[in-house]
């Protein structure tokens, strides 16, 4: 039988197989980020298709972290009610679903988050056209705080988890880039300082919720910046949040600002699938807990291959699952060894998620 159908532990939680389903903004969310019936109804289909494991798109854990419309929201309880809806849909299957809880710092706009964006340091964002506004050291404190009680709010609605969303230049992110991380004080300077507000944050977690509550993390491996953060630096940061009782990592990387995101379009050959998958079997190297690769991953054979080979433990995909969110069941079934997914990037629809490709035909 193949590694991939077979079951993992992540903390204190069994997952049935390998496959994760990577965190995904859907724009399915009303304006003020309350769930609505389209978004429920998408993850009921990720269950039904077998995702082992399925993260949300990012929930911001405070107004000003909001990154785009229809995104949700996780920063007041009066969110709680929508929220329970998506573990209450998914727990219908065998699949867990975590929810990513998340701050876009300078990654958007004052239009969508309603104040001028915040960073660790006030460095011009070239993709958004913003100056951001430098955070005060006392509001570190409030936005870790924030981020623990979006937590608990996870817990309450029956998330089976959170993925803290520290990738791709959002807020947790850029405090661990010393590109956009210049600070001088508790929060700046060496990687153990860049990484304290996510350490904290995962302690705070892990007091609130308790110490079998799964926490997972979303890390940024390389920035694609001179100056950004390095694969050494995040190895660091791995360990330090392993130390600290993180559950399991999601290996990502890039930054707007560099051109290059975790999103990139077009199609590899087998063996350039998976283009963060080094990166992510670098980390495994030295941690003991579950570590996920992801980026352009659309074979069965090629994810196979890397948890077999022991490079990863867990195979995560967004795009594949927005083309087909039966693809694992397929997989399982032998009805497909390969995603249709061209990485064409059309999926971002601002009216919620859908492939351009397969409406076309
Ligand atoms: C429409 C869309 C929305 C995304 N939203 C998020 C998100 O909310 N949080 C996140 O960490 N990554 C997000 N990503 C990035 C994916 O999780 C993933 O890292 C990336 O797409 C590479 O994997 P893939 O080649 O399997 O698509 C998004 C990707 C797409 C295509
Ligand atoms: S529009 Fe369809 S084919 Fe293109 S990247 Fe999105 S899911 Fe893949």
């Amino acid at each position: 039988m193949s590694i991939l159908f077979t079951p993992i532990t992540v903390g204190s939680l069994t997952v049935p197989n390998r496959f994760v389903r990577s965190a995904t903004h859907d724009y399915m969310s009303d304006d003020e980020g309350h769930v609505r019936d389209a978004g429920v109804a998408l993850f009921a289909r990720l269950a039904e298709g077998e995702v082992g494991l399925i993260v949300t798109g990012h929930a911001n854990v405070q107004p000003s972290g909001k990154a785009s419309p229809r995104q949700m929201g996780v920063y007041d309880d009066r969110f709680v009610a929508g929220l329970a809806r998506i573990p209450e849909a998914v727990h219908r299957f065998p699949s867990k679903v975590f929810l990513q809880i998340a701050h876009a710092g300078r990654q958007t706009k004052e239009r969508d988050c309603g104040s001028v964006p915040v960073s660790p340091s006030a460095v011009y964002d070239p993709v958004s056209k913003v100056m951001p506004r430098e955070l005060a050291s006392e509001e570190v404190r409030t936005l870790i705080d924030d981020f623990v009680s979006a937590a608990v709010r996870a817990r309450s609605a029956g998330f089976d988890g959170v993925q803290l969303h520290a990738a791709h230049g959002y807020l947790l992110s850029s405090f661990l880039s010393p590109h956009t991380n210049r600070r001088t004080d508790e929060w700046g300077g060496p990687v153990e300082n860049r990484a304290r507000p996510l350490l904290e944050i995962l302690r705070g977690v892990k007091i609130a919720c308790g110490r079998d509550f799964p926490v997972m993390v979303k890390l940024n491996s390389t920035d694609f910046l001179p100056g950004g953060l390095t694969l050494d630096d995040a190895v660091r940061v791995a360990v330090m949040l392993e130390a600290d009782g993180i559950d399991a990592i999601e290996v990502s990387g890039g930054m707007a600002e560099a051109g290059r995101g975790s999103v990139w379009p077009g199609l590899r050959s087998e063996p350039e699938e998976g283009y963060f998958v080094e990166n992510a079997a670098r980390i495994k190297r030295a941690v003991r807990v579950p570590v996920s690769g992801l980026g352009g991953i659309r074979t069965l054979a090629v994810a196979e291959r890397a948890v077999r080979d022991g490079l990863v433990d867990l195979i995560s995909l967004s795009r594949p699952l927005i083309r087909d969110p039966f693809l694992v069941k397929h997989f399982r079934e032998g009805l497909a060894a390969k995603s249709e997914c061209s990485s064409c990037n059309k999926c971002f629809n601002p009216r919620g998620i859908r492939c351009a490709e397969l409406r076309k035909r």
